[in-house]
C-alpha cells in the first residue's frame, strides 16, 4: 500500500465480503463496511470496523455512504437472497446505482467480485448481470480489477454434495455429471481481494481457479473414499432442477454441465487457489463426526 487509502466493502456481512474485510482490518487499512440498516453488523463492529449503511436498492443511500472512499471491494449479490432482493436489483441495477455513487463519492479504484463465465450476452441473468457491470465499471474511467472465480467449493460441494447425502438424497445434477469445474475456496478467493485492495493498481482481468480439474463423479468417489458412504448420483433436466433446487441453482447447475464456467480466454492473470476437495471434504467428513 504506497499510503493509507480508505476503502469500503460492500457485501461485508456476507461471507466472502467478510473474509476480506477481516483481513483488510487486519492488515491495518482504513477500512468500512458497506451494510445494509436491517441486516446484524455487531460482528464486524466489535472488530472496530466502521459502517456505513446503504442499500444497494436505494440509490441516495450509496450516495452518503460513498462519500470519502477511494477504494470499493464490490462481493453483494442476491444470488442466496429472497425476493425483493433479485439478480435484477441487486447484481444488475444495485451495481448500475452503486457505480454512480462512487464516481460522485470520489472513488478511484475498485475490486469487482465477478464470476467465471460472466458475459453480457449470458443466457444466465446472473453471468449477464456480471458480465454487464464489468463493462460499466471500466466505461466510468475507474480502475478496475476484476476477479473471476471458478464455482465456491463452500457453496457447491454442501449443497449438492454434502446436504443431499446426510438427509439419505441422491446428489442431484444437471447433466451426465461428465463436465469437469475448478471449484475454488472462497478463503483463497478473499486473498486475492484483500491484495488488491490493498496495492493493486490500472485495471485487470484475474481468474481465480481451484487446484483440479473434477467432474461430478470425480466428486462423489473423493466424498466416498473419504466418508466411507455409498452416494447415488441422480441425473435431472433443468426443468425438474428448477422445480426441486430453485432457478438460480438450477441455471448455475446448468452453467456448470457446460463448463462454461471454464472457458476463460480474456483473463490477464490466472491464480490458482491452495485448497483442494481432499482437505475440504476432510474437514467436513472431521465436523461432523465430532
Ligand atoms: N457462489 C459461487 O460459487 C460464486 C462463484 C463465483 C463468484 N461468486 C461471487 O462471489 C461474491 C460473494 O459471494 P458470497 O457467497 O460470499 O455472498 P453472500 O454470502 O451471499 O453475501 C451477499 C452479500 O451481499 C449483500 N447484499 C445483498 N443484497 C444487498 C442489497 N440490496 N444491498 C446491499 N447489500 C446487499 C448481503 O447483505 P445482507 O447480509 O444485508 O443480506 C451480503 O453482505 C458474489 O458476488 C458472488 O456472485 C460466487
Amino acid at each position: 500500500m504506497h499510503r493509507r487509502e480508505t476503502i469500503m466493502v460492500v457485501g461485508a456481512t456476507g461471507r466472502l465480503g467478510g473474509l476480506v474485510v477481516r483481513a483488510l482490518a487486519q492488515a491495518g487499512a482504513s477500512v468500512l463496511a458497506l451494510v445494509r440498516p436491517v441486516t446484524d453488523a455487531q460482528g464486524l463492529s466489535e472488530l472496530g470496523i466502521r459502517l456505513r449503511y446503504g442499500d444497494l436498492a436505494d440509490r441516495a443511500s450509496l450516495e452518503y455512504a460513498c462519500h470519502g472512499i477511494e477504494v470499493l471491494v464490490m462481493t453483494a449479490t442476491a444470488a442466496s437472497r429472497q425476493p425483493p432482493d433479485t439478480i435484477e436489483t441487486v447484481d444488475r441495477a444495485g451495481y448500475v446505482n452503486l457505480i454512480s455513487a462512487a464516481l460522485r463519492g470520489g472513488v478511484k479504484r475498485c475490486v469487482y467480485i465477478s464470476a467465471a463465465g460472466s458475459d453480457p450476452a449470458s443466457p444466465n441473468p446472473l453471468l449477464r448481470a456480471k458480465g454487464e457491470i464489468e463493462r460499466r465499471l471500466l466505461a466510468a474511467g475507474l480502475e478496475v480489477t476484476t476477479i473471476l472465480p471458478s464455482p465456491f467449493t463452500d457453496v457447491w460441494i454442501p449443497m449438492i454434495v454434502l446436504d443431499p447425502v446426510s438427509r439419505g438424497e441422491p446428489i442431484r445434477i444437471v447433466g451426465d455429471g461428465t463436465s469437469r469445474n475448478r471449484f475454488v475456496a472462497r478463503a483463497d478467493v478473499a486473498e486475492v481481494a484483500t491484495s488488491h485492495a490493498l496495492s493493486a493498481s490500472g485495471s485487470r482481468r484475474i481468474r481465480v481457479s481451484g487446484p483440479e480439474a473434477l467432474s461430478w463423479h470425480d466428486v462423489a468417489a473423493l466424498y466416498e473414499r473419504i466418508s466411507g458412504r455409498a452416494v447415488a448420483l441422480q441425473t435431472l433436466s433443468y426443468e425438474g432442477a428448477v422445480t426441486m433446487l430453485g432457478p438460480v441453482t438450477a441455471g448455475l447447475l446448468r452453467v456448470l454441465d457446460s463448463a462454461s464456467a471454464e472457458n476463460e480466454n480474456l483473463t490477464d492473470a490466472l491464480v490458482i487457489g491452495k485448497t483442494k476437495l481432499k482437505t475440504f471434504l476432510g474437514k467436513s467428513a472431521e465436523r461432523a463426526a465430532g
